[in-house]
């Protein structure tokens, strides 16, 4: 079985929400002030294993689980531990806040899980704060320290960098990122949801830019190494990490796109930047644990999968979903 989509592109990565909710706010993530699903729309931890189920039985090989912060969500662990044993499944990856990951590493290792994005844009404790409202950056250094003793390899930092916010820190993430041997990627700011913290236009800071600034400290070698996603990869002479950056902006990826993504309240998803998708949970409801016909809903979707996304930044978001809602 496999998922090909109208323009032939087969899917083979599934990003899986599995809450919404978050112990931070980041700026450019979600309002001050959220509302979140109440916890009847949001999936069981037995509906997102069958959602599961049933993409790796179509072909998904590689599955992300993504928040929100999945590390709130009760029974996570054990929600790992029973997808990293099905059969056909490559990979189970995690992004995390990093926040938990003190606690939750050693275990998620030994449920099985493959791999771990923390997400991290600050290296100073006030401004880390101000940029995630409530988050403490010692929690989460401690959470990126347990995850390398816990034994993960090729753990990734990912960046949001925002003009006047952070975008003097770039080298001092890549120092960081070297002495600690980690991956790190530079993520371009996402019109997804409203915001009124900051002008998304005004605080959008190319990919280029930032190749630019660490190409004046370290010479950058384009790395052959692609993940089929949307990050390209950079290497450096004297240091076996790799530096990505990711820019819906200014590089368009959509034609090599291998994923869909899962909403918290089980809607699919065919795109992070429209709307096409399927209601899963009304018939997850209807028939609990049928694989079947979970599959031919999606085999039924998925020819819907949009070309391509098509963000604009000096317009108001298309997309009023908060990243928390779609899954990152
Ligand atoms: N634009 C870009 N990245 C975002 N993230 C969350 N919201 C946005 C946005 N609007 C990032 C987080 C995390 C990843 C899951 O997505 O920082 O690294
Ligand atoms: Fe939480 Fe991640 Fe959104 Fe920050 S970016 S508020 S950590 S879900």
């Amino acid at each position: 079985m496999a998922l090909i989509d109208g323009m032939g592109r087969q899917i083979t990565y599934l990003r899986l929400s599995v809450t919404d909710r978050c112990d931070f706010r980041c700026v450019y993530c979600m309002a001050e002030d959220m509302q979140f699903l109440p916890r009847s729309e949001v999936l069981s931890l037995e509906e997102l294993a069958t959602v599961a189920e049933a993409f790796v039985a179509l072909g998904i090989r590689k599955i992300r689980l993504t928040g929100g912060e999945p590390l709130v969500r009760t029974g996570l662990v054990d929600l790992v531990a029973r997808l990293s044993t099905l059969p056909g499944l490559d990979e189970l990856t995690l992004t995390t806040n990093g926040a938990r990951l003190a606690q939750f590493a050693h275990p998620l290792k030994v449920a099985g899980l493959d791999r771990i994005n923390i997400s991290l844009d600050s290296l100073r404790p006030e401004r880390f704060r101000e940029l995630t409202r409530t988050g403490r950056l010692e929690d989460v250094l401690a959470g990126i320290a347990a995850a390398r003793e816990a034994g993960f390899r090729r753990i990734k930092l990912n960046s949001v960098i925002l003009r006047g916010r952070n975008d003097d820190e770039v080298i001092d993430l890549v120092s960081f990122a070297r002495h600690e041997q980690l991956d790190l990627a530079f993520i371009e700011e996402m019109p997804l949801g409203v915001i009124d913290e900051h002008d998304r236009a005004r605080s959008f800071v190319p990919s280029a830019e930032i190749l630019e600034t660490i190409g004046q400290r370290h010479a950058l070698l384009p790395s052959t190494d692609n993940t089929g996603g949307p990050a390209r990869y950079y290497r450096m002479a004297d240091s076996g990490i790799r530096i990505g950056v990711i820019s819906p902006h200014s590089n368009n990826f959509c034609g090599s796109c291998n994923r869909v993504r899962v909403t918290a309240s089980g809607r699919l998803l065919l795109c992070l930047g429209n709307g096409h998708g399927a209601d899963l949970r009304t018939i997850l409801r209807a028939h609990p644990g049928n694989l079947q016909q979970l599959q031919e809903a999606i085999q039924a979707t998925l020819p819907q999968k949009p070309e391509r996304h098509h963000f604009v930044l000096d317009e108001p978001p298309q997309i009023v979903r908060f990243m928390n809602m779609t899954g990152g």
